[in-house]
């Protein structure tokens, strides 16, 4: 049998009084889905491969839920925002909750037949993210965007097809405000 657990969470870093499981992504392993390489590999090098996001899970075995926060750092490459990988779940059955508890950002979807859709991420926005459409989130603000996450931990992870094709919108910096455009490399 299966016990409860309250874990606290800090809203304004993603620390969890329990954690299970953790890890980092860095700058330069962004690299394939960046599109301004060289702005990339300048900011590697200037920055010494700055922390992009930081995941943290609360895992118990047996379970059919478990949750973590992602945390954000603001920043840019060229003038793309910082973003996650972005990925379907490699069950097509099992969709996510992504509830934001700090910072600004865009939570871009699509759909397996290329719909897209563009969800505002700010405190209290909670995201429903349907089984088969890929997900990534990009801190739009000048804060750390922090979100909590709940899934099936069957769910697991496919990034090839975003990794290789990128998702069809791009969230970037035009004029000083934020703009969804079109992909040039994913019509
Ligand atoms: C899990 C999930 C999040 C992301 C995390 C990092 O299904 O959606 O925990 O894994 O925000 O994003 P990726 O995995 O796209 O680098
Ligand atoms: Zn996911």
């Amino acid at each position: 049998m299966l016990f409860p657990q309250s874990v606290r969470i800090d809203g304004a870093t993603g620390a969890m009084s329990i954690e299970t499981g953790r890890y980092v992504k860095r700058l330069s392993e962004l690299r394939p889905i960046f599109h301004d390489k060289p702005a990339l590999d300048h900011d590697v090098a200037a920055l010494d491969d700055p922390q992009v996001y930081e995941v943290v899970e609360y895992r118990k075995p047996g379970s059919d839920i478990f949750f973590g926060t992602t945390t954000m750092e603001p920043g840019k490459v060229g003038n793309e925002f910082y973003m996650t990988r972005g990925h379907f779940h490699a069950r097509r059955d099992m969709g996510e909750v992504y509830y934001t508890q700090s910072g600004e950002g865009v939570l871009l979807l699509q759909s397996r037949g290329g719909e897209t859709s563009v969800l505002e991420m700010r405190p209290g926005a909670c995201a429903f993210i349907p089984p088969d459409w890929a997900h990534r989130s990009i801190n739009t603000g000048q804060e750390k965007l922090v979100f909590v996450w709940v899934c099936n931990p069957e769910a697991g992870h496919d990034y090839a097809d975003i990794m290789q094709r990128g998702m069809r919108k791009l969230v970037v910096e035009r004029d000083g405000k934020v703009a969804v455009i079109d992909s040039p490399t994913h019509p």
